[in-house]
């Protein structure tokens, strides 16, 4: 037997990698990425801290000047603190191991971001997946009975939700903490662009933990994560981080980065300024539903049968952007694109590179589609 069929386990060797297309020379909207670079001279000075750094040393794990810049900014409340990780993904990972008990349960709706699902398999965990209403909108009732059916001892809600933008409700997230058995994750990843947060509520419920990330804010390319919780889960999801995981030059850059928030919290404000923008363009483009996003992309679906989602994918590829397909792959999605927002030029030709392969694929798919 081929070595590599005898040792890896059937459902790894089943999957893809994760898939990140390649963007050279495109409009590059399918990753959620702020589309501003800092400016020139936080760079510089950058590059100043930079090549004063000792790279022959490991890292100093406890990153107390990072995690203290966290949480003044990031509002995290005292008595609580913050366990970084090298992008929310590892968070995801490190959470997921220091959950994974023989027979306990992940719960997340769907769909959802892929990486929930992805660390319980590696981790041998049982997924419980939630659907979402048609319209995005979480299934209240049904995720009340799932909790009650299955116990889960980890949940994840993306709250703004990926990739659908959806914006939960407060309230309803707030019943399935005080619902849930075991840890919840609230993952705000899109916090920035959402208004709204359960981090000041982390000293009202014994069971939860939430989770963000710079990378959409500017800082995608530096790698930073983090999870915010009391100490009492924080020093056991640290048992489970790798050693010195977030190197030293994240850790100088992301320090440097914090002290002069207001920059990227400006090219933030920005992207969010442009989200009405986009919205109004697509409400104008015949056929095309969109949902509502609370966060800095919008989900949107496409008209005609199965597939039209792909056809206008690589008609707007072909064009030159590169938007998110997720047309054939969880059936609420079916012929859905995740537009990121980007700058007011790539957001116009992102909206006209829509509507021409709208018009070609309607063309050839005959006027049922329409
Ligand atoms: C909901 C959600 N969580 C976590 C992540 C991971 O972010 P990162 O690893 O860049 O911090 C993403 C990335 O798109 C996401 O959408």
């Amino acid at each position: 037997m081929n070595p590599v069929e005898s040792v890896i386990r059937p459902e790894i060797r089943a999957m893809a990698t994760y898939p990140v297309a390649d963007a050279t020379g495109m409009i590059k909207l399918d990753a959620m990425e702020s589309p501003y670079r800092l400016p020139e001279d936080l760079a510089r000075e950058l590059g100043a801290v930079v090549s004063g750094l000792g790279l022959n040393r490991y890292p100093v794990p406890s990153l107390a000047r990072l995690r203290q810049l966290i949480r003044e900014t990031m509002g995290v409340p005292s008595g609580f603190d913050v366990l970084c990780g090298n992008g929310s993904d590892e968070c995801i990972q490190y959470i997921t191991a220091a959950c994974a008990r023989e027979g306990a349960v992940v719960m997340a709706p769907a769909p959802s971001f892929v990486m929930f699902q992805m660390h319980a398999l590696f981790y041998r965990l049982q997924f419980v997946a939630v659907p979402l209403k048609p319209d995005f909108a979480l299934d209240i009732e049904a995720f009340l009975a799932a909790i009650d059916r299955h116990r889960p001892a980890l949940i994840w809600l993306a709250y703004p939700n990926n990739p659908t933008g959806s914006p939960y409700s407060h309230a309803e997230v707030e019943r399935i903490v005080r619902a849930a058995p075991g840890l919840v994750v609230i993952d705000e990843a899109y916090q920035p662009y959402a208004g709204d947060s359960f981090m000041r509520r982390l000293p009202d419920f014994a069971n939860l933990a939430v989770m963000r990330t710079v990378s959409k804010i500017s800082m995608a390319g530096v790698r930073l994560g983090y999870v915010a919780a009391s100490p009492e889960w924080l020093v056991e999801f640290d048992k489970t981080r790798a050693p010195y995981n977030i190197s030293v030059l994240a850790e100088a850059v992301a320090i440097k980065i914090l002290e002069n928030k207001h920059v990227i919290d400006a090219l933030a404000a920005r992207v969010l300024a442009e989200r009405p923008v986009v919205q109004e363009g697509l409400s104008k483009i015949r056929g095309v539903t969109q949902f509502p996003s609370a966060a800095n992309f919008v989900c949107v679906r496409v008209p005609g049968p199965p597939g039209s989602g792909t056809a206008v994918h690589q008609k707007m590829k072909a064009a030159g952007v590169l938007v998110r397909n997720f047309d054939g792959g969880h059936p609420l999605m079916t012929n859905c694109l995740r537009l990121s927002i980007g700058t007011p030029d790539e957001n116009r030709a992102m909206l006209a590179a829509l509507e021409n392969a709208l018009k070609y694929t309607v063309l050839r798919t005959g006027p049922s589609c329409d």
